[in-house]
Parts: C-alpha cells; sequence; structure tokens
C-alpha cells in the first residue's frame, strides 16, 4: 500500500488485525521493508505488524534525496497518524534504531514500547563521517550493486557468509534494488543526526535491546552499555547473528520480541 506522507509516497505492509497492539518496524540502512519479511510472516497472529519503506528505499519515493533524519521521523510519525494508530511498540534496527529513538524523543506518546535491535545511541565520530563520504563517493560512482557487494560483508555473522548463499544473495539483491540517491540521501541523514544519549534515561516506556552474538557494527558490548544508561531495559542477545539478527535468526528475534510484548 502507498500514501502520500509529507510529500512523498511512502510504501507500507500490514499483516494481522487492527484490533491487536501495533507493533511498527523500522528496517536498516540500505534495505527496505522486505527484510522485515519473516516478522511480518510470523508475529501477525499475535501483533498488527506494519512495515514501511524509509524514504529513498524499496518502493518509497526518492523525493530530492536530500534527507535528513529529522525527514525519516517526520514520515514514521506521519504513517502512525495515517493508520490511526494513538500508540505502537516501534522496533528499529540499525538505522531504524536511530530513527525510533529520535522519534521516541520527539513524540513519546506514540510509544508503548521500544525495541533496539543492533543500533546505538552516539552520533557519528569524525570518522564515521569520513567512512560516510566515502561510501557516497562509491554509490554514486559505482552503483548500488556494486556498494551492496561490499557493503554486505560487514552485516552478516561469518558463519551466515560462508553457509547461507541465498540469505546472503537475496540481502544484495534488495540493497542493489534501491536507487544512488536514497542510499547516499541516508548516508547524509546519518551522518548528520543528533547524538541521542541524553535520550536514553528519559525513556519511560519498556526497553528491549537486541543484538546478534557476532554484531561486528554494534557489538554485544555497545548494547550492554545502551542497556545500562536506560531504567527499564532489558537485553537479549540473539544466537547465530550478526547485525542483521532479525534476519539471520527470525525464531529467536520473534520469540524475545513477542515475549517481551506479551509481558507489557
Ligand atoms: C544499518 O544497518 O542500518 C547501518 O549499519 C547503520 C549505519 O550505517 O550507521
Amino acid at each position: 500500500m502507498k500514501e502520500k506522507i509529507n510529500g512523498i509516497l511512502v510504501n507500507y505492509e500490514q499483516c494481522g488485525d487492527n484490533s491487536l497492539p501495533a507493533l511498527v518496524l523500522v528496517h536498516g540502512f540500505p534495505f527496505g521493508l522486505e527484510m522485515w519479511r519473516p516478522q511480518l510472516e510470523m508475529l501477525s497472529s499475535r501483533f498488527r505488524v506494519i512495515a514501511y519503506d524509509v524514504r529513498g528505499f524499496g518502493g518509497s519515493e526518492c523525493g530530492d534525496g536530500q534527507y535528513t533524519l529529522e525527514f525519516f521521523v517526520d514520515d514514521l510519525v506521519g504513517l502512525l497518524d495515517h493508520l490511526n494508530i494513538e500508540k505502537a511498540a516501534v522496533c528499529g534496527l540499525s538505522m531504524g534504531g536511530y530513527i525510533a529513538l529520535r522519534a521516541y524523543e520527539r513524540n513519546p506518546e506514540y510509544f508503548s514500547a521500544l525495541i533496539l535491535a543492533d543500533t546505538r545511541a552516539e552520533a557519528d565520530s569524525n570518522e564515521a563521517k569520513l567512512k560516510r563520504a566515502a561510501a557516497i563517493r562509491a554509490v554514486k560512482a559505482d552503483g548500488p550493486a556494486r556498494y551492496a557487494e561490499g557493503f554486505i560483508k560487514s552485516v552478516f555473522a561469518g558463519e551466515t557468509l560462508s553457509k547461507r548463499a541465498d540469505l546472503v544473495e537475496s540481502a544484495k539483491q534488495l540493497i542493489a534494488s534501491n536507487s544512488a540517491q536514497g542510499i547516499a540521501g541516508a548516508l547524509l541523514a546519518m551522518a548528520s543526526r543528533n547524538d541521542l544519549t541524553h535520550v536514553l534515561g528519559l525513556i519511560g516506556v519498556p526497553v528491549l535491546i537486541l543484538v546478534g552474538e557476532s554484531d561486528s557494527l554494534t557489538p554485544p558490548e555497545l548494547a550492554r552499555a545502551l542497556q545500562e544508561k536506560i531504567p527499564n531495559a532489558t537485553l537479549e542477545v540473539v544466537p547465530q547473528a550478526g547485525h542483521l539478527s532479525s534476519l539471520e535468526n527470525p525464531a529467536a528475534f520473534n520469540s524475545s520480541v513477542a515475549a517481551f510484548l506479551s509481558r507489557l
């Protein structure tokens, strides 16, 4: 389904009955709602599961490709309003976590719970900003398919890369199906995002932190440090998974999410 939100068509999918508690899924960079397929399929008997393409990705329009993280938050809030969702559990993975956390800071009234997967609260360091600049150059020069080849190696656990060729290939395809303009826009938005560390101590809803045991981008130590700064947070390490824990081990990821939400 597509809906015009903040001037662009936003593509979203929902599974599960409208009467069930809402769970909104915000994908990581540089994928799309398709990365949440196992969650849409497996969690919709208990929750109204909504996943959408962040602007510039999947079936959502790109606009002019000039984004800040604030635009991404505006779109999330716009989608909740369009769907008449007054309160939702919002689950964001990596970039999706940046969006969810900033959305919580701006509009906590929409949140019944927060699920932060394979993510961090800190803004980019100087070094990370230079890496973003190099990535923007690379994706514009070589295109998303070439960019996907290099990028994919950092997001999966070694075991996934060596033993699950189909999963790795479909993730590459997902990246390659996006435009260079959308990918570059998201890189700029992430490089210019605020540090959100100060928000952590103020979170007033239950928080679940999930992290793949072999996540090398936002490793378990970082997830533990995140947990220590949040008053009411549970941390669960997802076995046999890297940075894309929801895709690499959906059974463990989903069972943690379902158990957490059923305790609310
Ligand atoms: C992601 O998975 O969304 C990215 O690793 C986020 C980032 O590049 O900071």
